[in-house]
């Protein structure tokens, strides 16, 4: 007996290449506002805090390599530029970010990746609705660990 199988075109609709760059994008962002942290928190916490923002930036990157590459296997291309990603981003940058307090950073990192949890949840629901069930799976694994990053973040708050 053969199992069934679901139909995944070569190329998917672009709308799911879109929402996927979109998650690109804030991932990306999210990397380099972790880093930022990781470089400037003082206090404290200095120890486990910049140790933490590290496996978030070390994480991130990784993840935006994965996405990426993603919607190129799906038949679509990847504008790598910075300006173009941090103008759809909707985590947004703070100019005054690298002076915040850590509690400051804490909780700003949280909400982005909060941002992020809701941005993949979103791009899994369109990928569903594509019929693009491999990609769906990536953006509902990322959209989960950026919820865990997002309660490690706050329970040094809570
Ligand atoms: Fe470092």
């Amino acid at each position: 007996m053969s199992i069934e199988t679901t139909n995944i075109s070569a190329r998917t609709h672009p709308t799911v290449a879109q929402a996927m760059y979109q998650c690109v994008a804030e991932t990306t962002v999210t990397t380099m506002m972790a880093q930022n942290f990781h470089w400037n928190v003082t206090g404290m916490a200095f120890g486990p805090l910049h140790a933490l923002f590290q496996d978030i930036y070390e994480d991130h990157f990784q993840a935006q390599d994965e996405l990426a590459e993603r919607i190129r296997s799906i038949g679509h291309t990847v504008d790598g530029r910075l300006t173009a990603m941090i103008d759809i981003s909707k985590v947004v940058e703070d100019p005054e970010g690298f002076r915040k307090n850590d509690k400051e950073m804490i909780t700003a990192l949280a909400e982005a990746q909060k941002t992020l949890a809701a941005t993949l949840a979103g791009a899994s629901d369109i990928a569903a609705a594509n019929g693009d069930k491999l990609t769906e799976d990536l953006c509902v694994e990322r959209g989960r660990a950026h919820e865990k990053f997002a309660w490690l973040l706050e329970s040094h708050v809570s």
